[in-house]
């Protein structure tokens, strides 16, 4: 009984549609042109930072969108993990431009930001970048004036907070954890450090540079704050399980910016759908790639509409209530 308990428990990672930002999701076009005709094939490179399961999320979607566009056939894509390493990815940009790529699909925001500087000509259509004008990719989201657009996934930081606040009104600490090295964390928890210090809420922050530097650093807030924060930081993600593990058997919850953070482990999150990002990204590329569209006029497209994701086996180990989102 009690296994079949933790088994359905373990099944219950239950995500509640709610509003949370301004629901102004641009969903992508369609597209009305028909190229059966099409006889030209294409070749993009897609350099995925590092393997964890939102950022293969968004690589399974990608691949699946433009199968399911008809264009398997037409556009090949020529995959390469990057490894969260920076002169890795540049290596690989350096092939892909030797190998005349038409078009490259950086996913995450360290491989966005190799890409660019490596080529000013080949089209490159980014995915999954949080802040891509804190990144220097681009300057103005609505207009892209060079070789670079995409689709970025905001992070609704007060939505977060407030989950929190009402799961686990006790908190009256956080530790922040994350990678210095990503724009993409840097930008969240500059607004996390608002939020919090607006609210009079301490804070600790405990910094990785590599993905083997995780497990000391959450160990290192242990027995300081009362919960953690993680922003959609990639090294922390490669590890997230090992974060988990620790926080839970201390009764720690875990918030954090993205629903696979959640399925890892984490307790809660107010996060973006990351295979509708995927799905975005890909018609972005059909529609500059195969119907010949100018990146000036694809403007960069935000992904805001946000869904609450908790853990309900993280949930029962440390205790907190989320019936209300398991319902
Ligand atoms: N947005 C991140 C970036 O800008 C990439 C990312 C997407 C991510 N989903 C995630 C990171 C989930 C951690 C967890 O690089």
């Amino acid at each position: 009984m009690k296994k079949l308990f933790s088994l359905l428990t373990a099944l219950m990672l239950l995500t509640v549609l709610a509003a949370c930002g301004n629901d102004t999701t641009q969903s992508g076009n369609n597209g009305t042109n028909n190229n059966d005709e099409q006889k030209t094939t294409y070749t993009v490179g897609l350099l995925q930072q590092v393997e964890h399961p939102s950022l293969d999320e968004i690589r399974t979607a990608i691949v699946d969108e433009i199968a399911a566009r008809g264009y398997a056939d037409v556009i090949k894509i020529d995959y390469v993990n990057g490894q969260n390493d920076a002169s890795n990815m540049n290596t690989i940009v350096q092939k892909f431009i030797a190998n005349k790529v038409d078009a490259i699909i950086p996913i995450a925001t360290n491989a966005a930001q190799s890409t660019a500087s490596a080529t000013s000509e080949i089209p490159i259509i980014f995915s999954a970048v949080t802040d891509p004008v804190a990144a220097g990719l681009v300057n103005d989201l609505n207009k892209p004036d060079g070789n670079i657009t995409g689709v970025s996934d905001y992070i609704d930081v007060s939505a977060i907070f407030t989950l929190a606040e009402e799961l686990t009104p006790e908190v009256q600490s956080y530790g922040l954890l994350y990678n210095m090295g990503e724009v993409n964390s840097v930008s969240v928890i500059n607004e996390v450090k608002e939020y919090l210090e607006a609210k009079g809420i301490p804070f600790e922050e405990a910094f990785v540079t590599n993905i083997g530097e995780v497990t000391t650093a959450v160990q290192s807030l242990v027995g300081k704050v009362d919960a953690l924060f993680i922003p959609i930081d990639n090294t922390v993600a490669a590890a997230m399980s090992n974060v988990a593990e620790i926080a839970n058997a201390n009764q720690i919850p875990i918030y954090v910016a993205a629903d696979s953070l959640v399925h890892d482990g984490g307790l809660a999150t107010a996060g973006i759908n990351y295979t509708q990002l995927g799905k975005q990204t890909a018609d972005m590329l059909i529609r500059i790639l195969i119907d010949g569209e100018a990146i000036a006029d694809n403007p960069v497209e935000v992904m805001e509409e946000c869904a609450v994701t908790v853990n309900q086996e993280t949930a029962v180990a440390i205790g907190v209530d989320v019936s209300k989102y398991t319902e």
